[in-house]
């Protein structure tokens, strides 16, 4: 399938089946902005609990908190956003349209990359069983044009960032011969850079003093605290602050549904460590975090790593855990080593003193930090394009399908759906019970109308990982049939059995204790 069709068809699915729905939809919708639904809800909810465990559960010495969404605005001083949170703009003469021209300089490249793709597809075909994908790659002369293309395209781009150079950026699309989707033309105005925060005013006085920022990034909420925390949990270093919570960007270009959004959740976490100790943090968390990702069951190939060339000013080292989205592998996590940065910078612009005097080295440092940044929309469109399924059920020439979304049981919205064949004879009172007994510990549905198969069906498009139906026999014996999401499979269990079968299927501890147990050593350097 088209990756735009791909896409296409899971935004209308989160639409249809109340997982995502556009802003204030009735009146057309607010660009990049979106709204959570019944199920989506639960969903996110299920994301945030799965990431604030491993978080605050699995590691004694990280402790969470929730600060305000307003701030000082020295906040943003400090931190750098006010001067330099910006994205380079370009603008179409002829269409009139703006993009980030970061944006089409990488779109480009995914197109060379895409044409390596294309290229060992068809070799792969043309030599069957006998294909050698690296051999190929290393001696195919198209190959190795193309990615000769790319080293240079990806030299000179990486020059132009870290150098800040916007006409080279402008000279690069020029190069490449990169023109407008809605034009066709080349007719590129200069690259700009454009500030990405939100302001508003504090206050009924409308002046300068008054203008505050909505958070583009939840850290700062978190550095601001350090010390508070510190303190208080009379911690020591190591540990770690974690949150979750809203922020604000201005995205210039806001596309590709919830992958880029103008209001949006981030799950951050702070680690603070002592200086010199870093490298090897950025190690441990690198491994940890992917491990966290990758125990969802996607496959570990849908993930990779992206090491950045260009590091934002904060940091001295960072890497994006990529996802492979629709849209191709994209970020969905960044995990950074923001050096004393932060802190330095509150320390210097609030007056304060912020070291932490360490007992083990008898001395005062301002502590260094490693942060993991994850976007809980992005992370909920990995889950819901590596759950979207189409099956063909055609047999003997009967044609049937279905949509059915394998999210992981333990984060789905509903855990089991509880039906009565008929509506009569008794049954739906079993069926009610059977759905009070399960409503305290799993999210449960109940269902009587439809037949039993579109009952099935409708579970299915929301990722329920089991239906339960009460029927005749179980007047006679208390037994139900309950039905596995993935295979369909029906089974006979004893209906005082069904909480324990859920359990051991959804219960999101599981995943965690797996998790646990695959904790890792701190790396060398
Ligand atoms: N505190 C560091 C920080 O904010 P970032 O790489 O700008 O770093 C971290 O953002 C994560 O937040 C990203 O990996 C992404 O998942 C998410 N994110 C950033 N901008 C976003 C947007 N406009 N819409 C949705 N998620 C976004």
């Amino acid at each position: 399938m088209a990756q735009d069709d791909q896409l296409k068809k899971l935004i209308s699915h989160c639409k249809e089946y109340g997982f995502i729905f556009p802003s204030s939809d009735i009146y057309d919708g607010l660009a990049a902005v979106y709204d959570y639904g019944q199920n989506g809800v639960e969903l996110k909810n299920n994301i945030k609990e799965y990431w604030w465990k491993f978080m605050t559960r699995l590691h004694e010495n990280i402790v969470g908190i929730d600060a305000a969404i307003f701030m000082h605005p020295k906040t943003w001083e400090a931190s750098g956003h006010v001067a330099a949170f910006n994205d380079p703009l370009i603008d179409n003469r002829d269409s009139k349209k703006r993009y980030r021209a970061d944006n089409l300089i990488e779109e480009y490249r995914d197109k060379l990359y895409a044409k390596i793709e294309k290229d060992v597809e068809k070799a792969a075909k043309r030599f069957g069983d006998k294909f050698d994908k690296e051999k190929y790659l290393a001696t195919s002369e198209n190959v190795q044009k193309v990615q000769q293309q790319i080293n240079e395209l990806t030299a000179r781009y990486d020059k132009a960032l870290n150098e800040n150079n916007l006409e080279e950026l402008r000279q690069i699309i020029l190069d490449c011969d990169i023109v407008c989707p809605i034009s066709g033309t080349k007719n590129w105005t200069e690259v700009r850079q454009f500030n990405l925060m939100f302001s508003t005013k504090m206050g009924s006085v409308s002046d300068e003093q008054s203008t505050i920022y909505l958070r583009p990034e939840t850290a700062q909420g978190i550095f601001v605290n350090y010390l508070n925390v510190q303190k208080t949990g009379r911690m020591k270093i190591p540990f770690g602050i974690a949150q979750i919570g809203k922020a604000f960007r201005n995205e210039i270009v806001a596309r590709q549904f919830i992958f880029r959004m103008r209001e949006f959740e981030q799950m951050e976490m702070q680690f603070f460590i002592r200086p010199g100790q870093e490298l090897r943090w950025f190690k441990y968390w690198k491994t940890m975090r992917r491990k966290w990702h990758e125990a969802l069951g996607f496959g570990s190939d849908n993930y990779r790593f992206h090491d950045h060339e260009k590091l934002a000013h904060y940091a001295n080292a960072a890497t994006d855990i990529e996802y492979n989205f629709p849209m191709g592998f994209k970020e969905v996590e960044g995990i950074h080593s923001r050096t004393d940065f932060d802190l330095g910078q509150h320390q210097k612009y609030s007056g304060k003193n912020i070291q932490y005097f360490d007992p083990e080295l008898n001395q005062s440092y301002t502590p260094y930090v490693i942060e993991t940044s994850i976007g809980l929309d992005r992370m909920f469109l990995s889950i819901i394009s590596g759950s979207y399924t189409e099956e063909d059920l055609t047999v003997d020439g009967k044609a049937d399908s279905r949509v059915v979304m394998k999210i992981p049981p333990a984060l789905a919205p509903v855990k089991v759906a509880v039906f009565p064949l008929v509506k009569k004879d008794g049954l739906p009172e079993i069926a009610q019970k059977l759905m009070k007994d399960l409503m305290y510990r799993f999210d449960c549905r109940y269902e009587e109308k439809d037949t039993i198969g579109k009952r099935y069906r409708r579970q299915d498009a929301i990722g329920t990982p089991f239906c339960v139906t009460v029927d005749y026999d179980t007047l006679k014996d208390n037994t139900v049939t309950i039905r596995w999401r993935d295979s369909m499979k029906q089974e006979r269990v004893a209906i005082d059995k069904v909480a324990d079968i859920v359990s051991e299927n959804c219960d999101i501890n599981n995943i965690l204790k797996r998790l646990a147990d695959e904790d890792i050593e701190l790396p060398e350097a």
